[in-house]
């Protein structure tokens, strides 16, 4: 059996955790259950970072000594990643005896083999960062170039790994191994950092400026770097220097998995530190990006730090578990907020996936006692959706591969998306009503079908509300990616359970930047998208449990009509906002939409567009809006609805 081994960073216990340890560790526990179903001998590993001056500086405020300061707050992350679900095999604590063990032994042998050695040292620190800073490293002045707080300078003796004595050497191994560090521009900017003069590695602090560490076994006055101690997890909680053949077993198949602000000591220092003691490095090191609050960083200052835990309390784990997941693009930095998930849960998972779900069952229960149909003759549209679902199949498990979770899992919603228009294709519901049971059993068979394998396939996303739908369908059980590639696996005549909502919508909560705009495709695949109008909201697309989507009446409450844009301006202090003056027939009006990326104002002015003319006013960013203009959106693209006579009267009912 082939193995596959994955860690996340091991998190600094100074502080509980957030959002972004949250995601990293999701993350982890998502692409491992991934292989798992692939039938691969997987080991996760993640834990805590916990000597170092920031945790003996936290434990100072908070009165406690340091280990007192790590057992208050180790217990933080794991009772959250309990909470969270995650199928961790190990946890790591760096202070614990069989890791300081091996931190001993590897400087020991690199001291003797003359890798370490003792020095003068003049240089400014950052404490925050636990990093050393040349003169030529800092910006104005002495700040620290990372995290632009003010350095500290220091002379004083310390001991020092022969980092670059391995320069050339790693230059070359990351141009010859393309995957080694990804996405690829991160391996660029390794490279570029490599192209200044490495320098080597202070690897000591004496115990009079900092005695929280591991005492170095050839002088008791120093302590070992935070950093070359933390990174050496890796390796010791696999059984390195201990248990062979379990070491070679998961160390040949081993993935960083880490955000981009641990990029250097990742791809250099860690690199460098297994050359000297002869082991390979890693196959793979994925940084990923950013999570912001708005623009903005997120920092305890700010006072905009995201607890994970209230998330997961609030809306349920696999819903916050799905949110980050397919919100970030895997590299890219991400907006979180609570109006963006709420978006994203109510389009994908409630109007979405529920909805489908709901359908299904309801009409098998209804027309098959409850018992899934018997499939009869596949039609070209049967056999497109599953042709659909076995690309997903096929989708999912390239991007679990190639380390783009995001992609996969916007090809299952996809599906999901498909297997609606499916229902709204074949109507189940008319051809009840015409008697045309065979039909219907296979319509009904196809749907169920769709929804065991999309099932499978988000089950890692989210273990409990998949096992859930999967149970409704009478299957129980962790799919492997075999049982999903055998479309049609579902067995006739089994029976199946009603189901309260999956999803339950939620009350979306008032945008605090949506523009008034109507898309006509409810597709956020980008957070920005998601603030430019509440699509998911004015999407009635799903919304009914079953059967025909709206009715002529339904339909017929919503009144449209043609507004000639008479005036536009931008909304002061936003990006997205326009304010668009409007004559509607004898009438004038004032709407205000997100279109500011996609329209300049003076483009506007003149064209005949179509608007909801009943909408309730609304106030966006204390602007007022009276109704809501019609835009189709596809990707990055928008393009508003107008009408195609260039002297048609505005006023006109549109329908
Ligand atoms: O750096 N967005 O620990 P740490 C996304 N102990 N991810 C974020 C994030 C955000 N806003 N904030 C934190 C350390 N993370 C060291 C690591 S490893 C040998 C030692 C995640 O507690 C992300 O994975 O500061 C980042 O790399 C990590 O938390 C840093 O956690
Ligand atoms: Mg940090």
């Amino acid at each position: 059996m082939s193995s596959f081994y994955l860690t996340t960073p091991i998190y600094y216990v100074n502080d509980k955790p957030h959002i972004g340890h949250a995601y990293t560790t999701i993350l982890g526990d998502v692409i491992t259950r991934y292989h798992r179903a692939m039938g691969e001998d997987v080991w996760f590993l993640t834990g805590t970072d916990e000597h170092g001056q920031k945790v003996q500086k936290a434990a100072a405020e908070h009165n406690m000594t340091p280990i007192e300061q790590c057992n208050s707050t180790v217990v933080r992350f794991q009772e959250l990643w309990r909470k969270l679900g995650i199928r961790n095999d190990d946890f790591i604590r760096t202070t614990e005896e069989r890791h300081k063990e091996i931190v001993r032994m590897i400087l020991q042998d690199l001291y003797d083999r003359d890798l370490i050695y003792k020095a003068q040292y003049q240089g400014h620190y950052c404490v925050p960062c636990e990093r050393f800073f040349t003169d030529k490293d800092l910006v104005e002045g002495n700040l620290c170039p990372d995290c632009r707080r003010p350095t500290n300078e220091i002379v004083e003796s310390n001991y020092f790994f022969r980092m670059s004595r391995y320069q050339e050497w790693l230059i070359d191994y990351i141009q010859t191994h393309p995957g080694f560090i990804l996405p690829a521009y991160r391996a660029n900017e390794t490279l570029g950092f490599l192209k200044k003069p490495l320098e080597d590695l202070c690897i000591s602090r004496p115990k009079s400026r900092l005695s929280w560490g591991i005492e170095l076994p050839f002088d008791p006055d120093y302590v070992c770097y935070v950093w070359f101690d933390a990174l050496i997890n890796y390796i010791s909680a696999i059984g390195y220097g201990k248990d062979p053949a379990r070491f070679e077993k998961y160390w040949k198949n081993a993935h960083h998995l880490i955000g981009k602000d641990i990029l250097t000591t990742h791809t250099v220092y860690w690199p460098t530190m297994l050359k000297a003691i002869g082991l390979e490095p890693p196959q793979t090191i994925l940084a990923h990006g950013w999570w912001l609050i708005g623009k903005d960083k997120m920092s305890k200052s700010r006072g905009n730090v995201v607890n994970p835990m209230e998330m997961a309390e609030k809306y349920g784990v696999d819903a916050f578990r799905y949110f980050l997941l397919s919100e970030m693009s895997l590299g890219q930095d991400a907006a979180f907020s609570e109006e963006a998930f709420v978006a994203r849960y109510n389009s994908d998972l409630a109007n979405d996936l529920g909805n489908m779900l709901s359908r299904a069952v309801k009409l098998t229960l209804r027309y098959f006692d409850g018992k899934i149909p018997a499939p009869g003759v596949f039609e070209m549209i049967d056999k497109q959706l599953y042709g659909q679902v076995a690309e997903a199949v096929d989708g999912m498990e390239k991007a679990v591969r190639e380390l783009r979770l995001d992609r996969g899992i916007e090809q299952v919603i996809g599906v999901v998306r498909a297997a609606n228009r499916y229902m709204e294709q074949t109507a189940p519901w008319t051809l009840a009503k015409k008697g045309e049971m065979d039909r219907l059993g296979t319509v009904l068979y196809v749907a169920s079908e769709t929804l065991r394998i999309v099932g499978g396939l988000l089950q890692p996303v989210m273990p409990e509300k998949m096992d859930r739908l999967l149970k409704t369908l009478g299957v129980s059980g962790s799919f492997r990616f075999e049982d999903l590639r055998n479309v049609g696996g579902l067995v006739p005549g089994q029976a199946i359970s009603d189901i309260d909502a999956l999803f339950p919508r939620i009350q979306p909560l008032e945008p605090e930047t949506a523009g008034n705009t109507k898309k006509a495709e409810a597709k956020k695949a980008d957070p920005k998208k998601a603030e430019q109008g509440n699509a998911a909201d004015s999407s009635a697309k799903h919304a009914a449990p079953e059967g025909v989507a709206i009715t002529i009446d339904d339909f017929a409450k919503v009144q449209l009509k043609t507004a000639r844009v008479l005036a536009a301006d931008k909304v002061e202090g936003t990006e997205k906002l326009l304010r668009l003056q409007l004559e509607v027939g004898g009438e004038k009006r004032q709407i205000v939409s997100g279109i500011a990326k996609f329209y300049k104002p003076e483009e506007l002015v003149g064209k005949t567009i179509v608007i909801v003319a009943n909408l309730k006013p609304v106030k966006i960013r204390g602007v007022e809006s009276c109704g809501m203009l019609l835009a189709a959106g596809s990707g990055e693209r928008l393009s508003l609805v107008t009408v195609d006579r260039p002297d048609f009267p505005s006023g006109a009912s549109v329908g």
